[in-house]
Order: structure tokens, then C-alpha cells, then sequence
């Protein structure tokens, strides 16, 4: 059983600014709950209650989240405005949160390493928090957690994406095992869309057993010259250890405006007042 969680949460946001100035992107709600704590619940409700986060500079809202605020336990104790803590309230009886600070923006690739002393030698997920996905069944790490049980080998989620839109998203080839299940023999970095494999795109959720971490620390930097996460797991891909997963559900891209107002309205009109 997978155990621990990495979110990668140092990011900048730069596409949300001036609302990202001070406050983590990570923090912005999706209507009336923050982008990192959709993520932290589904990582939960995978089994992976040891949530590691890295974080950076500026981002302590994030570790306040995730631990108790006695003068609002105080205030609404008692009072009928008590319900709005329940979601807060579950997570925090049901995970355990450590924080490692990345210093300096190098890429996921560099963000994955700085979580190493909070995960060790254990297989464990990776959650992009950006990617806001939402799945009446399982959810997405849920999915491929129990996909783990079966390859147990790194698997990365994928989805078609229009092939103008590559040149974003890591992208895989691969043969095709069984329906939405491929073991990946290639994986490219933002590709132009000249030189993308395939369409399928990954989608920023992962396993990754723990070799990664030295596979990572013998990368150099790739695209926009950052260390990469895609180039490590396409080391791992040459020797047949990764699988690419098609999954069950809809997926936001909540780094971009349009992406998180879509993911805005549909929580509002699907899932809003309905827990
Ligand atoms: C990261 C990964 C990329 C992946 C994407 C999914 O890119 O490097 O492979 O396709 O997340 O959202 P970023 O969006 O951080 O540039």
C-alpha cells in the first residue's frame, strides 16, 4: 500500500497575479475550498495519508491550512457556522503533514528531489495541484494506486489533449497493454507539436518508486532548462518500468484562467452544497 503523498506547492503562479502576490496559487478556491486541499483529500482517499509538501518562500498559508486555528475553533465553536470547518476538520483527523522548503525554483524534477527526506525508499504518489481532477467514483490517484498493486512500476496519468496544445504537457508513446493502459518506451519534455510522439499528454499525477530520487540527481536540466521530472522517468522507461494511464474522470487546468473558472462553475453547479 502506497503511504505517502508528494505535492509539489512552491510554484509561483505568475498567471494568476496580482491574486498570487502574496497569497500561494495553491490557496486560490474552487468556490469555497483551495485547489490544495481538493488534492489533499483525493491523495486521502487513495491511502496515501502522509502528505509531504513542498513548499517555498511565501507559502505558509499552506501549512496554517493544514493544522488547527484555535481563535476560529473558539469563534464558531458552538454556533451553526461550525459545518463550514467539516471538510478542514476530516482532512485533518485523517493526515499527517510534513513541509521541506525548495530554496530555489530548478523545476518538478529539482521539487521531487527536495521531497526525498520526507518520503525515502518508498513508492509514493505525486499530486500536481494545478490539475484539479474530480471523478464521482474513485479519483485519479485512487485509480492508479490499485493499478501499482498490479505493475508496481512508476505510472504516470495521461490524456488526449489537441495537438496544438503538446507543446504544454509532458508527452508519452507507448504500446497499448489494454484499454487506457500503455508501458511507455517514450516520454519528451513540452515537445513541439512537430515532434511530440502522440497526443497523450501527462497529467500531474504520478507513482514513482523511489529510484527516481538518484535517477533525478543524474539528470541534467531539459526544457526551459529546469530538471525535469519526464527526463528521469524516461530513464526509467528504457528499462520497460513505466506505465501510462488513461483516467476515469475530468480534469481542470486550474494554472490557467480559463481552466479554473471552468473548474469554478462546474464545482459550483455539481458539487456545491451537495456533501
Ligand atoms: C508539469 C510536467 C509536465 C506535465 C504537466 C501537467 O508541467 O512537467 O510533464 O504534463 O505538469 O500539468 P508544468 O505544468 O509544471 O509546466
Amino acid at each position: 500500500m502506497i503511504k505517502k503523498c508528494l505535492f509539489p506547492v512552491a510554484g509561483y503562479g505568475t498567471r494568476f497575479l496580482p491574486a498570487t502576490k502574496s497569497m500561494p496559487k495553491e490557496m486560490l478556491p474552487v468556490v469555497n475550498k483551495p485547489l490544495v486541499q481538493y488534492g489533499v483529500e483525493e491523495a486521502i482517499e487513495a491511502g496515501m495519508r502522509n502528505c509531504a509538501l513542498v513548499t517555498g518562500r511565501g507559502k505558509r498559508a499552506i501549512a496554517d491550512h493544514f493544522d488547527i486555528s484555535y481563535e476560529l475553533e473558539h469563534q464558531i465553536s458552538g454556533t451553526g457556522k461550525e459545518t463550514y470547518l467539516n471538510s478542514i476538520r476530516d482532512v485533518l483527523d485523517q493526515g499527517v503533514f510534513t513541509m521541506v522548503r525548495q530554496r530555489e525554483m530548478k523545476g518538478l524534477g529539482h521539487a521531487i528531489l527536495t521531497g526525498e527526506p520526507l518520503i525515502g525508499n518508498e513508492p509514493f504518489g505525486v499530486l500536481l495541484s494545478d490539475d484539479l481532477c474530480l471523478n464521482d467514483g474513485a479519483g485519479v490517484l485512487a485509480q492508479m494506486a490499485e493499478l501499482y498493486n498490479q505493475f508496481r512500476c512508476s505510472i504516470v496519468a495521461i490524456q488526449e489533449v489537441p495537438v496544438d496544445e503538446v507543446h504544454k504537457y509532458g508527452v508519452i508513446a507507448g504500446e497499448s497493454l489494454k484499454d487506457g493502459i500503455y508501458r511507455v518506451d517514450e516520454m519528451v519534455e513540452k515537445p513541439d507539436a512537430a515532434d511530440a510522439p502522440s497526443n497523450l499528454a501527462i497529467i500531474g499525477r504520478y507513482i514513482l518508486t523511489p529510484d527516481i530520487f538518484d535517477i533525478i540527481r543524474d539528470t541534467p536540466p531539459g526544457a526551459n532548462g529546469e530538471v525535469q521530472l519526464t527526463d528521469a522517468l524516461q530513464t526509467q522507461a528504457r528499462k520497460g518500468c513505466v506505465m501510462a494511464y488513461k483516467f476515469q474522470g475530468r480534469r481542470f487546468d486550474c494554472g490557467s484562467v480559463p481552466g479554473f473558472v471552468e473548474a469554478t462553475n462546474f464545482v459550483y453547479e455539481n458539487y456545491y452544497g451537495k456533501d
